[in-house]
């Protein structure tokens, strides 16, 4: 093969190699982020965070039970979650956010969806609003 040829060969190998590790890379991030979405633009307590808490947390954490399977926390209504907030801000997202050191929540279940979870913590950070 004249050398020409083969370098030819050789920059076409590379660019094929270049543009298939390129799609791989791609998969990946596609897999990690995935191009479903999830709506941040519009959080509020009460069509937002209520639902959550309310699928996932009154059974414990509501006013009738707290007291019995919530550890005497109960999130049930604006007022009381606003004055856990109020001092145990990184308590709540630890727990909810499974970090180390907190007692990871919902207690017993699975972690809650990645949307609520950045809802939630944008909320939080927003000064957790009564809207
Ligand atoms: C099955 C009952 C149950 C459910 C459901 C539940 N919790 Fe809890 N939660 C508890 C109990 C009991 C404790 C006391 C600590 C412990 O036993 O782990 C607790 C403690 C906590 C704490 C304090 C954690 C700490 O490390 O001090 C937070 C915050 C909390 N829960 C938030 C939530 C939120 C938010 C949800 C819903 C996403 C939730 N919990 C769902 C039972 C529950």
């Amino acid at each position: 093969m004249p050398h020409s040829l083969k370098i030819a060969a050789l920059a076409g190998l590379a660019l094929f190699f270049l543009t298939f590790a390129q799609s791989c890379y791609y998969d990946k991030e596609e897999e990690l982020y995935p191009p479903t979405g999830c709506d941040t633009t519009s959080v509020t307590y009460s069509s937002t965070v209520q639902a959550i808490l309310d699928n996932r947390c009154y059974g414990c954490h509501g006013n009738a039970v707290a007291n019995v399977a919530g550890a005497g926390l109960s999130f049930e209504g604006h007022p009381n979650l606003k004055q856990y907030l109020d001092s145990n801000q990184d308590r709540f997202l630890g727990a909810i956010e499974h970090s180390p050191g907190y007692s990871p929540m919902p207690k017993g279940g699975s972690i809650l969806p990645d949307c609520d979870l950045q809802n939630i913590r944008l909320w939080v950070e927003q000064g957790y609003p009564n809207n």
